[in-house]
């Protein structure tokens, strides 16, 4: 696509439903990095996967160009994500052209091209690399493009793990693509999810690549788990940012008459969860949602949250994600419904859970975290 044409559809992307603020923007320099590096080896029978791209800037970049593949198959592993790229697709004006899809042979059989946003961490390359050389053809090629400052050696040792060449490509404005090519032939199993035991909480704990700490336990949620037993009974109980699911299985646990719903943005987080509560026999207690901060559950449905907000956007650290959060669990825990949160201290959170969720006590702290209760006000 001609540069202006490009830059212009790229001005009227928007991150929404995600957050959005002045400081963050819905495309980077990879994008277009990356969409020039495939303009380079596009035909017009040419097969597109995208992997990873974070509010359609590289799938509708490909449509918007000229001689590309009518199809382009994606996978995105946030529903804010796929969500994104819909509305994007639709203020744009293009309908269809494109197809999401779960990290798969559907998404990847026949590609010859794929198009990865790099992940920030080994574990999602990993598992991505894969699904890649398992369901791809082998004369498939991957362009992996990532911010050179995000970008690590070890990044090029998993992908070698995975295909014959690796090839770094020049840098350009602080971003840089690697080329890998000839798929390797893979294990018979794929490498995630992971199970593990942690012998702290006697837990079968199961991770994808891409979930919030692995199969290990988070020390702010370590310190939550604490309080476990001063956390009431509630008929309804939301894991809200479940992760692999460990504060929704040790909470159905001790109270088995509760029903847990476990949910989170990640598509890779559900799947982790899921398994947990089956690799723990809690799966007949435990339901998993995949969703933008319960926006899917009803208002005033829920008598207790626990939650172990995030606090990275991307790259850059921003509050905005904590606070939706907290707006959520205003929206729906019942009245006198409680809010467990943990966080790290030097985030100031306390105001604003008592402003957005209603009376808000500290029920512990330590060096690093804080442990609060908030009860949902009457009348609101
Ligand atoms: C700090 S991690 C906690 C994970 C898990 N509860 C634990 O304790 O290990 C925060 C989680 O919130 C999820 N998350 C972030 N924004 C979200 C949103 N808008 N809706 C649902 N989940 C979200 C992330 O995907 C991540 O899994």
């Amino acid at each position: 696509m001609a540069e202006n044409s490009l830059g212009h559809l790229l001005g009227r992307l928007r991150r929404y439903p995600d957050v959005e603020a002045a400081n963050l923007q819905a495309w980077d320099a990879t994008d277009t990095l990356l969409l020039d590096t495939a303009a380079d080896l596009l035909t017009p029978a040419s097969r597109v996967a995208v992997i990873g791209d974070r509010y359609g800037a590289l799938t509708l970049g490909l449509l918007g160009g000229a001689g590309t593949a009518p199809q382009v198959r994606v996978y995105q592993d946030l529903i804010t994500g796929e969500r994104a790229l819909r509305h994007n697709a639709a203020a744009l004006g293009v309908a269809g052209g494109f197809k999401q899809l779960p990290l798969g042979a559907e998404l990847l059989a026949d590609a010859d091209i794929v198009l990865l946003q790099l992940p920030k961490t080994l574990a999602e390359l990993e598992e991505i690399s894969d699904a890649v050389a398992r369901h791809a053809p082998k004369g498939a090629v991957l362009l992996a493009g990532g911010r050179v400052k995000h970008m690590s050696l070890g990044m090029n040792e998993v992908l070698g793990r995975y295909f014959e060449t690796v090839q770094p490509q020049l840098a350009r404005r602080k971003s840089r693509v690697l080329l890998a090519s000839g798929p390797k032939t893979v294990e018979p199993v794929p490498p995630y999810p992971v199970t593990e035991h942690n012998a702290e909480l006697d837990l079968q704990v199961c991770a994808h690549g891409a979930v919030f700490a692995g199969t290990k336990l988070d020390i702010g949620t370590r310190y939550l788990l604490e309080f476990l037993p001063e956390i009431p009974a509630a008929g309804t109980s939301v894991d809200l940012g479940c992760g692999t699911g460990i504060l929704a299985a040790m909470y159905a646990r001790r109270h088995p008459d509760s029903a847990v719903i476990a949910t989170d943005q990640s598509a890779a987080a559900v799947a982790s969860a899921r398994a947990t509560a089956t690799a723990n026999g809690l799966d007949r207690q435990i339901t998993v949602l995949q969703d933008d901060a319960m926006g899917s559950l009803p208002a005033g449905s829920a008598g207790l949250i626990l939650l172990n907000p995030p606090f990275h956007l991307g790259a850059s650290v921003h509050a905005g994600a904590g606070i939706k959060m907290f707006e959520a669990a205003a929206r729906v825990l019942v009245p006198g419904g409680e809010l467990w949160t943990v966080f790290n201290s030097h985030l100031h959170y306390l105001p604003a859970l008592e402003r957005l969720v209603g009376p808000t006590s500290v029920r512990g702290r330590n060096p690093k975290f804080t442990v609060s209760v908030s009860v949902k006000r009457h009348g609101r």
